[in-house]
Formats: C-alpha cells, sequence, structure tokens
C-alpha cells in the first residue's frame, strides 16, 4: 500500500467523492464523444474526448484505489501512450479491422484475467453476486479472446480466411457453451473448486475459436463488431465483480453500441445474424468466379479513357460510387483530382455511400475523407437514390454488390432484398473494375450488361488517373 496521489491525510470520504466525481465527469465526456463519432465533421472531436475521459477513468482508479504510486502512473501512460500512438500511425486504412480485434481481444482478456484473480484472492468470501459476475466475465473474456485474434488472423492472413467447416460443428459449440455453463453454475456454489474454473476457462477460448473459424474472412468486420460487444460485456461484468461504476458504465456503453453496429452491418447486408455467424458465405474479392462459378461470356460494352472523358465531358451531374475496388487500388486521391476537374467544368459531383461499401463500416467515408472529399458531397443511400434516375453519368469504382438490381429483382439471389444503391437508374454507367469478376458475395451483377453501361477495365487508381489526363487534355 501507498499513500497514492491523495496521501494519507486525505479523507476517505472526500477520496470517494472526488473518484466518483471523475467518473460521472468521464462517462459524460465517453457518451458525448460517442454521439460525435456518429459525424465525420465531429469525430476527431469525439474520439478525443472519449480518449481524455478513459485517460482521466485509469488514472484516477489506479490513484483511488493505490495501486501504484504516481511516478508509475506516469511512466505507464507515456509508455502506453507511445506504442498506441505508433500503432495508430503505422496501421494502414484497411487494416483497421485487424487493430480492433486486437483490442478487443485484450479487452476480453484483461476482464477475465481480473475476474480470475478475483476469485482465487477471495475463494472464501467470494458471494453469490460476485460468483455471478466472475463466470459471466471468464466465460464472455475467454471468448473473446481467442475469437478475436483468430478474427485478426483470418484479416491478416495468418489463419486461412476461407470458411473452415467442421462436421457437427453447431451441436458441438452447442455441447460446449452448455458445459461452460453448467460448471459454472457449480462454481456459484462450489467457488473454491479452482480446477474446475480453469476446465470452464479453458471450454471458453475454444469456443473463441470454433465460432470464429466457419465465418469467412470477408465477414470478420460483422464479427469483430460483435466481439467488440462481447468484450464490453465481459469489462461490464468486472465492474460488478470490482463495484467498479465505472467500468460498469463503459464496459456497457461498448457492449450496446457494438451490438447496434453488428446490427446496422447486417441489416445493411440483409442477412441475419446467425446467417453471419453459421458461416460459410461469402468469398474473398473477385473469387466468386475464381472459386469455381464461371465467369460470364455474355459480351460487355468495354470502353477507354478516352471514350469516358468524352461521355463526361457532357454531363452535368455525376455520382461517383466507391466501393471496395477503390480501397484496394487506393484510387481515392485520383477521384478528389477527377471530381474537382469536373467541378471545374460546372458539373455537379456527388457520391453515394453504401453503409455496408467495403469491408468495414464507414470504409469509404474514411477513405474519401484522407483525400479531403468534402462531407456534404457525400450522400448516403436514403438521401441520394432518388436522384440516379436525373443524374446523366453514374460512375462505379471498386463497387459490385452494392449496385447489383438482382438485390431488387431476383428473389433467387443470394443478396436479394438487400438495400442497394439505384445505379442503374442513372442516364449513363461507367463501371470501373479490373475484370468480370464477381465481388464479395460471389454473384453476378446483371448492370455489367446494360445498354447504358460502359465496363472500364483496370485497376481502379491507373484508370482513374488516366481519365484525369484525357478529361484535362479536353
Ligand atoms: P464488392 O462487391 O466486394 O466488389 C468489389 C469489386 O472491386 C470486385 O468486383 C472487384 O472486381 C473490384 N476490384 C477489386 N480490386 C480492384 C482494383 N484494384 N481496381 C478496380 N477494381 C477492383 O464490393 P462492394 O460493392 O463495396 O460491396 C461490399 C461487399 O462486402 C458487400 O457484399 C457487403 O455485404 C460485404 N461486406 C461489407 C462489410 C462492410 S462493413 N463494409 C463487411 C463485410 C462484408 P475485379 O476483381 O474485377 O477488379
Amino acid at each position: 500500500m501507498n499513500d497514492g496521489l491523495f496521501g494519507s491525510d486525505w479523507n476517505p470520504a472526500t477520496v470517494m467523492n472526488t473518484t466518483n466525481a471523475v467518473y460521472i465527469i468521464a462517462s459524460v465526456l465517453f457518451i458525448l464523444g460517442m454521439k460525435r463519432l456518429a459525424h465525420p465533421s465531429t469525430a476527431r472531436r469525439g474520439n478525443q474526448m472519449a480518449a481524455v475521459a478513459m485517460l482521466m477513468a485509469v488514472v484516477v482508479t489506479l490513484i483511488d484505489r493505490q495501486i501504484v504510486q504516481v511516478p508509475w502512473i506516469i511512466i505507464g501512460v507515456i509508455v502506453g501512450a507511445a506504442i498506441g500512438l505508433t500503432l495508430a500511425r503505422r496501421v494502414q486504412m484497411t487494416a483497421m479491422p485487424q487493430l480492433v480485434a486486437v483490442f478487443n481481444g485484450f479487452g476480453g482478456a484483461a476482464s477475465a484475467l481480473v475476474a480470475s484473480a478475483e476469485l482465487v484472492r477471495e475463494t472464501d468470501r467470494v458471494d453469490d453476486v460476485a460468483a455471478v459476475t466472475i463466470m459471466a466475465s471468464t466465460i464472455i473474456g475467454g471468448v473473446t479472446l481467442t475469437g478475436s485474434f483468430i478474427a485478426f488472423g483470418k484479416l491478416q492472413g495468418f489463419v486461412a480466411s476461407r470458411p473452415v467447416l467442421l462436421p457437427g460443428r453447431n451441436y458441438i459449440n452447442a455441447v460446449l457453451l452448455a458445459a461452460a455453463i453448467a460448471i459454472a453454475i457449480f462454481l456459484v456454489f462450489e467457488p473454491d473448486t479452482l480446477a474446475a474454473f480453469a476446465v470452464m476457462g479453458i471450454i471458453a477460448l475454444a469456443l473463441g475459436v470454433l465460432l470464429v473459424i466457419p465465418v469467412g474472412g470477408a465477414d470478420m468486420p460483422v464479427v469483430v463488431a460483435l466481439l467488440n460487444s462481447y468484450s464490453g460485456l465481459a469489462a461490464a461484468a468486472t465492474g460488478f465483480v470490482l463495484g467498479n461504476n465505472m467500468l460498469i458504465i463503459a464496459g456497457s456503453l461498448v457492449g450496446a453500441s457494438g451490438l447496434i453496429l453488428t446490427r446496422i452491418m447486417t441489416k445493411a447486408m440483409n442477412r441475419s445474424l446467425a446467417n453471419v455467424m453459421l458461416g460459410g458465405f461469402g468469398v474473398e474479392d473477385g473469387g466468386g468466379a475464381a472459386a469455381g462459378g464461371a465467369v460470364e461470356q455474355r459480351p460487355v460494352r468495354s470502353v477507354s479513357a478516352e471514350d469516358v472523358a468524352l461521355v463526361l465531358s457532357y454531363a452535368r451531374s455525376v455520382i461517383v460510387v466507391p466501393g471496395y475496388g477503390l480501397a484496394v487500388a487506393q484510387a481515392q486521391h485520383a477521384v478528389r483530382e477527377l471530381a474537382d476537374e469536373l467541378k471545374g467544368r460546372g458539373t455537379s459531383v456527388k457520391y453515394a455511400i453504401h453503409p455496408v461499401a467495403g469491408r468495414m463500416p464507414g470504409h469509404m467515408n474514411v477513405l474519401l475523407a484522407e483525400a479531403n472529399v468534402p462531407y456534404d458531397e457525400l450522400k448516403d443511400l436514403d438521401e441520394i437514390n432518388s436522384e440516379f434516375d436525373r443524374t446523366d453519368v453514374a460512375i462505379v469504382i471498386g463497387a459490385n454488390d452494392v449496385t447489383n438490381p438482382a438485390a431488387r429483382t431476383d428473389p433467387a439471389s443470394p443478396i436479394f432484398g438487400m438495400p442497394i444503391l439505384n445505379v442503374d437508374n442513372a442516364n449513363a454507367v461507367v463501371v470501373l473494375k479490373r475484370s468480370m469478376a464477381s465481388g464479395f458475395a460471389g454473384v453476378e451483377n446483371e448492370l455489367f450488361f446494360l445498354e447504358k453501361t460502359m465496363m472500364f477495365f483496370g485497376d481502379a487508381r491507373a484508370s482513374v488517373e488516366g481519365l484525369v489526363r484525357e478529361v484535362k487534355a479536353l
């Protein structure tokens, strides 16, 4: 024990009040920060507010509980900030889901370890309520730890990203879950049976692996959002174990927001969470054809940069529809240059953003923001869909599934019912992609065969750069 920042002379009631006051301020900052994350123009400030709140919460907890001395807190903050800063600066935007997966994994592990330590420390004194929350935190934290690291491995390419479908996997998972819950109930009554506790922990770790391996690599962002929610739940449970209000509030916020995000993503794909988690859906980029589906032989209208530039020179309104291929090609800066060139000639340019375009939530917003595309030109699906039939040219850049009219018209299509951007309503459509390969859902896109559609084949960045040159030369 040390005297902490508050010193030995401090009245415990004053310390408790100060701590709770800081917790309340931090909680308000978390909530306001999250609200600001909802819009690109305020997101940066929201993130900073939440980071400050987290710093306040960590520092005041360490001081209040007299866990370490102030110099160690300062050293910890500096070392942690240096690691965080390096990671944040180095990580590519497209690798963000991996980073979040790792953070979730550590969050789950921390909750499970703290709860386990509490059980080991308080074996004789742990009451029923504390025992229930310790078991919940350990199971959820364990699943989150290994599940997140499998998700990280799949996204990073360390683990095969294709769905691994073990025979009878749903039964195995159900049996393991039932066993973990049965041991947890036993432990509530017999908390000093540490061997049973270890078995329960191992089952939770195994469940994390088994729940995530059947999910295809490209569905991982949904799994990461769900695991994010789990890490919040584990933290909230640990908050109950420790009697720490801050942890309960922060954990609940993460749990709820992760679940809402998961719901938004599955809704925008028109899939249920069960459909995602049971696995086997989706193939990696272009894999629909590569994985055995025949590439469509019907003729399409293939055009050159010069042809597209000519069409654009007559257009008064253009809608750019970005997708996953734009992210792969890193074409955002070239797209901004093209838009500037067109706007300079009096053409109106807007961007149509589908909620699940790309491979992670907000993927297109982040990329376009990086290229300083003005926020007010980015239009959501609901906002822009009625505008396509008044638009001269829709330029689809590396997007596929989110423009597929089969989602509206073909009940047999796996993406039937998914809300899509009604690109086919524009007067003319230009599609930039490398080949006729399918997108994430592995289905053919009727849009490419329409009379009004021009296919401009090539890497999106090289193609847009070529277009900029041609438009400038006109
Ligand atoms: P996709 O349907 O996946 O299509 C992307 C297209 O980009 C491909 O057809 C590919 O065709 C093309 N492409 C790839 N690299 C390219 C490059 N270097 N240059 C030009 N084109 C390139 O993408 P989308 O329309 O954005 O739809 C997203 C899909 O991902 C949806 O099915 C969605 O449900 C799913 N998904 C999204 C999320 C989130 S949160 N965004 C999460 C999980 C799954 P080529 O190979 O012919 O070039």
